[in-house]
Formats: C-alpha cells, structure tokens, sequence
C-alpha cells in the first residue's frame, strides 16, 4: 500500500539557475498539495547525515558540497502514491537518460546537480520529512 507523503529538495543548482517557480508549478500541476515549504541552506554536516547512505559512494564528497554549497528550497508533498509518482515526475537521475518532459529533463545540469530529490520511499519520505521541518511546520 503506498503513501500519500514524499519530501523533495530543489536543489542548488536548480535554485542559482532560477527555477523555483517553474519547479513548483509543474509539482502543483502534478496534483501535489503542499503540506510544508522552506528557502534554507543546508551545512556540511546536514549534507553529510542526510546523504549518509551513500557515504561508501565515490561522488559522496561531491555530493555534500554540492547540497550545502548554496540555498536549497525544501518541501514535504501530498498526494495518493506519492513518492512514486513524484519519481516519475521528476525522472531519472541521470537527466541525459530522462523522459520529455520532466523535470531533471527540463531543468537539471549534471548527473550530480540534477536539479531534484525526491524520496525512494515512504518510510525515507516521513524520515526526509523530519530531517528539515519539525512538527509545527507541516500542514
Ligand atoms: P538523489 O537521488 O537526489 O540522491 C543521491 C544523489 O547522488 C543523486 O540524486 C545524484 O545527485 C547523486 N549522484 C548519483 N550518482 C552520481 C554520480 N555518478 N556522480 C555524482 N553524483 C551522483
């Protein structure tokens, strides 16, 4: 049975190059509703614990520069399957192996700096969730 929640970051990247708005409106065209939403930046060590699982990773050090090396925009989203219809919303993360249309396709530079997360699952969803906003800022 799948959950209704999954958590996205717009990434530094995505931020820089001025796609907020243009990421939000195709998350809401989607059908998501948005149930928390924050501009923040994360530090070193929030990018190193959120990405902990990669840690064995090559591009893990990369990867943490990368997320705390500018201002990220957060959200937790709602809607019926949600964590897999946002992965196919926003498409592979190579956006050079992604479909029309989506979003790494449309708006994401690199492998690396791919313009979105978005949760593997709905246990990683609410986990994610909890990571950046605390109870009172969830809708
Ligand atoms: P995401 O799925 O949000 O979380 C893990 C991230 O690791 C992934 O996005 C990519 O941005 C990043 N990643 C995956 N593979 C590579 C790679 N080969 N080189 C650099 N970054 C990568």
């Amino acid at each position: 049975m799948s959950g209704k929640i999954t958590f996205t970051m717009i990434k530094p990247d995505a931020v820089a190059d001025g796609h907020i708005g243009a990421i939000l409106g195709k998350i809401s065209e989607a059908g998501y509703k948005v149930k928390a939403l924050k501009l923040t930046q994360l530090t070193n060590a929030d990018a190193k614990k959120f990405y902990e699982v990669h840690a064995e990773r090559p591009f893990y050090g990369e990867l943490v520069d990368f997320m705390s090396s500018g201002p990220i925009v957060a959200a937790v989203l709602e809607k019926e399957n949600a964590v897999e219809d946002f992965r196919t919303l926003i498409g592979a993360t190579n956006p050079a192996d992604a479909a029309e249309g989506t979003i790494r396709k449309m708006f994401a530079r690199s492998v690396g700096e791919n313009a979105v997360h978005g949760s593997d699952s709905d246990e990683n969803a609410l986990i994610e969730a909890s990571f950046h906003f605390s109870g009172r800022e969830i809708f």
